[in-house]
Parts: structure tokens; C-alpha cells; sequence
């Protein structure tokens, strides 16, 4: 893969990257559409790390589906699909690993330890293999999102990361692969998350400020759904320092230069389920 996109860059190609790990949904494909639009070669990559997933989460039964994987990709404008096997991303003597510090102590890190250096890890290494001058992530994992940008300017990874909006359902869903765990009724129920992320951001449009208050209504709200087994968090968040924000008034966004980010993760029976929004506070205040 490497030698194909040296010879790629020699060629004045530009170079467009979509990591994934398979089982691609309609979030994916917007991904592959939007580089292909931006560059003149795409390159998917599908692999299921093993580094990060914590012990007792769902690395062995991670959906795949590698056949239709390939042509929903070059159906959208894949040029290349990276399939690399375990063995070669990880030499027995693999000793390396790149972590991003204090961004990965919150929200989803806090509940995942390891989680985010394994994706930085791995990260890292295919965007060395694929020699990408752009690489796409989608804004459902905001997190996953700002600590891949924050290591790309840390460690000066010539390239640039493009955040791409969260494609949803009809009912408002975000698109997950691990959404196919969801029994139907699971399913239905799933639409609580993006409902209580809107409704949070309606009442901070109507004026509400103290967002404790609101916190502790949607987790009370979550809570209370009978298909809502566990919820991990409902933050307010600045969206740029991840630092959590108990009241709008007192916090300065101009500092960072940010706006407010809800984020929200829930277990539905044994499936952990992930939101967010990004709250333009220029807009509200
Ligand atoms: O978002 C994902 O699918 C994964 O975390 C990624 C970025 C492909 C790294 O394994």
C-alpha cells in the first residue's frame, strides 16, 4: 500500500483517506464520497484494531461483511480497499504507541481505558502506510475526531483531517455499524439519544443557562427508558478543550474559540451507543 501511494504522489495524485473497520453504513460512503470530491485518488481501509477494544467489549463479534464491504466502496469512489491482516500491523515485537494526553482522560477515554491510544496507534501507522494529503472521520466519534486532528498537529503529520457531519436515520439514529447489534425494539428505543440531545439544545435556545439542571433531566430521562440498560455520560462540553461546562454564562468560549458540544453515551441492553452536537453558541447567546 505504501510503495502504491508513493507512486500516487509521484504521479501529482492527491491522496484522500477513509479508515475504517468494516461493515459500512451510509456515514462511511458520505466519507468516500466527500474525498472523492476533494482529491483524485481514495483509499479505504477496513481494519478491525484489536488495540482498541478494552477486555469484555466486542472485538470478536465485530460485524464484517468484507465482499460487500468492497463494492459499496468502489460503488461510492474507492480507488484502493486496505484490508491489512492483524499480523502485519502488529509484528510480535510491536512495541510502539502514540497517546494524546488530557483529551483522552474524558468522556468516552474515562469509560474506555486504552481505547484512544490504540486508535492513535493505529491511526498513525495507516496514515504512514497510505501517505494521505487528506483524511476523513466522521463527527459521531467528536472525540475520536479531535484527538486524531490534535495528534496530527502535535507530531506534524503532513496532512489535513476533514470532520464530515453525522449521517442519521430517518427517526434522527446516528448510522453505526454497531447498530445492527439492536434488536427491533432495542432499535426503536435507540432514537432516545438524538431526542434528548435536541431537547437539551431547545432549552438552551429558550434561554436556559444552568446546564447541571439539563444534565441531570436528560440523565433522569435516559434512565428511565426500560431499553436504557447504563448511561456512561450526558456532558457539556467545550468543543475544542473538551473541558465540561456546568453553566454557559460562566464560560468563556471566545478564549478557545469553540462552541458547546453535548455528547451522550448509553448502553441499550449490551450495546454501547454514542451522540453529540455541536452547539453553535454565537447563535444562542
Ligand atoms: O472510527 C473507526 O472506525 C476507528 O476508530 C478507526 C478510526 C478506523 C481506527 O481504528
Amino acid at each position: 500500500m505504501q510503495d502504491i501511494s508513493l507512486s500516487l504522489r509521484k504521479q501529482n495524485e492527491t491522496i484522500g483517506f477513509v479508515p475504517t473497520m468494516g461493515y459500512l453504513h451510509k456515514g462511511h460512503i458520505s466519507l468516500i464520497e466527500k474525498a472523492k470530491k476533494d482529491c483524485t485518488k481514495v483509499i479505504l481501509s477496513i481494519f478491525v484494531n484489536p488495540t482498541q477494544f478494552g477486555k469484555g467489549e466486542d472485538y470478536e463479534k465485530y460485524p464484517k461483511d468484507l465482499n460487500r464491504d468492497k463494492i459499496l466502496a468502489e460503488t461510492a469512489g474507492s480507488d484502493y480497499v486496505f484490508v491489512p491482516s492483524v499480523g502485519e500491523m502488529y509484528a510480535e515485537n510491536f512495541k510502539a504507541s502514540v497517546k494524546v494526553k488530557e483529551l483522552d482522560f474524558v468522556m468516552c477515554g474515562s469509560f474506555r481505558p486504552g481505547h484512544f491510544e490504540g486508535v492513535c496507534t493505529v491511526v498513525a501507522k495507516l496514515f504512514n502506510i497510505a501517505l494521505p494529503h487528506r483524511a476523513y472521520f466522521g463527527l459521531k466519534d467528536y472525540q475520536q475526531y479531535l484527538i486524531i486532528k490534535k495528534m496530527v498537529e502535535d507530531l506534524n503529520f503532513p496532512l489535513q483531517i476533514v470532520g464530515c457531519p453525522i449521517i442519521r436515520e430517518d427517526d434522527g439514529v446516528a448510522m453505526s455499524s454497531r447498530n445492527k447489534y439492536l434488536s427491533k425494539s432495542e432499535r426503536k428505543n435507540a432514537a432516545i439519544l438524538v431526542e434528548c440531545l435536541n431537547q437539551a439544545a431547545n432549552l438552551i435556545k429558550g434561554g436556559f443557562t444552568n446546564l447541571e439542571d439539563i444534565h441531570n433531566t436528560m440523565c433522569e430521562k435516559l434512565s428511565g427508558n426500560p431499553y436504557v440498560s447504563k448511561v456512561d455520560y450526558f456532558d457539556f462540553r467545550d468543543s475544542e478543550t473538551l473541558e465540561n461546562i456546568s453553566s454557559i454564562d460562566k464560560h468563556d468560549f471566545k478564549r478557545s474559540g469553540s462552541n458547546l458540544l453535548i455528547a451522550c453515551a448509553i448502553r441499550i441492553g449490551g450495546t454501547r451507543l454514542i451522540d453529540n452536537m455541536v452547539f453553535d453558541i454565537g447563535r444562542v447567546t
